[in-house]
């Protein structure tokens, strides 16, 4: 039996992944361990691997096959648009992608005006403007604390992911329009979904219905 290898987010979505994964059987204790430089986790037992990569990796170890399975947030599946087959909603690292500002931008919205938009993820907030809002805008790409571009004047508005919203409420900007929910989700290589099949959808499975439990 081969190695089948999953590509995990680095971080929190990689914790509550290890948890789930926990939950239905699929232990990796090594991973655990804070103070390891290690980058590849293996579980003999069921001849699974686990690497753990920034997130907007995931989905490219994942189309090439260096990884069978990965989990990733939607936000980054979007905006990598990977050829990957999307199998599961893992429903946590819930949030919400979104057009935000200061709330005088929403009549520039409203009017179509031609607004600056910052953003981490370009290709979403295109999608968004031009192809359902119908909107020309000009999308300045950022690498993070994306919330500083209206308020330094860089833009009228951003699109980000909005979790609690205390990061918009302390700088004074508002949720403007709703893009779409986010979520973690697993991901499969499309090759692998048909060579290894079996062994994959019963993992997806057994994970469903955890899920399915917990709800
Ligand atoms: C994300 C996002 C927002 C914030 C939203 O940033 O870009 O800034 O979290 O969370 P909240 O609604 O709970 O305040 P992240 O911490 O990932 O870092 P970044 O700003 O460098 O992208």
């Amino acid at each position: 039996m081969r190695y089948l290898t999953f590509a995990l987010t680095k971080g929190r979505l990689a914790l509550q992944t290890l948890q789930l994964l926990e939950k239905v059987g699929i232990r990796c204790e090594e991973m655990k361990d804070k103070n390891t430089r290690k980058l590849i986790f293996v579980n003999e037992e069921k001849k699974l691997k686990f690497f753990l990569s920034k997130g907007p990796d995931v989905p490219t170890y994942v189309e090439y096959g260096a990884a069978d399975v990965g989990v990733s947030g939607k936000d980054i599946i979007m905006e990598e648009n990977r050829k990957i087959y999307e199998v599961l909603d893992l429903k946590f690292g819930a949030c919400r992608m979104c057009v935000c500002g200061p709330a005088q931008a929403a009549e520039m919205l409203r009017h179509h005006e031609r607004i600056r938009v910052a953003t981490k993820y370009p290709r979403i907030a295109r999608d968004y403007f031009h192809n359902e809002k119908h909107q020309t805008v000009e999308l300045i790409k950022l690498n993070g604390s994306v919330e500083l571009a209206p308020i330094v004047g860089l833009s009228e508005v951003i699109v980000d992911i909005v979790e609690t919203g205390s990061t918009l409420r302390e700088n004074g900007l508002t949720v403007l329009e709703e893009i779409c929910p986010l979520s973690a989700r697993v991901v499969v290589n499309q090759v692998s979904m048909r060579l290894e099949y079996d062994r994959i959808r019963e993992i997806v499975n057994a994970l469903k219905e955890e899920i399915g439990r917990e709800e």
